[in-house]
């Protein structure tokens, strides 16, 4: 059995042993190397991405106005992160190495059913 316990807008799993059950997200980063980083609900991929010091810069703070949080979802996951919104794309054209299944990492915000969601951070975001 699973308890939720919510704290602001975040939330953690915690079950009757008292283990935490957070949602992972696994980075991929430029030089290939993989990181798994557990995540409260509620987090955005920018922010975990950014706090775990994995080179996701976030500069406007989650605010859709840099673009340095773009993240390449990998494509069996793109159908349940959904696709970008039009102030999103209008963003995204200003990143590098834009491709189909790209978002910007602080409009993706984690949920459980978003738990294992990989993600690939492009050079030069
Ligand atoms: S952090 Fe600036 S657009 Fe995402």
């Amino acid at each position: 059995m699973i308890i939720k316990l919510a704290v602001c807008s975040r939330s953690i799993n915690v079950d009757l042993g008292g283990n935490c059950t957070m949602p992972n997200i696994v980075f991929t980063k430029p030089d290939g190397s993989e990181h798994n980083v557990n995540v409260e609900t509620g987090v955005t991929v920018m922010e975990a991405g950014r706090d775990a010091g994995l080179g996701v810069e976030g500069t406007c703070g989650g605010c859709l106005s840099c673009a340095t949080c773009h993240v390449i979802v990998d494509t069996e996951w793109f159908s349940k992160t959904g696709a970008p919104g039009e102030d999103e794309l209008d963003m995204l054209d200003l990143a590098f190495g834009l491709t189909q299944t790209s978002r910007l990492g602080c409009q993706i915000e984690i949920s459980e059913k978003l738990d294992g969601l990989r993600v690939t951070i492009p050079e030069d975001i």
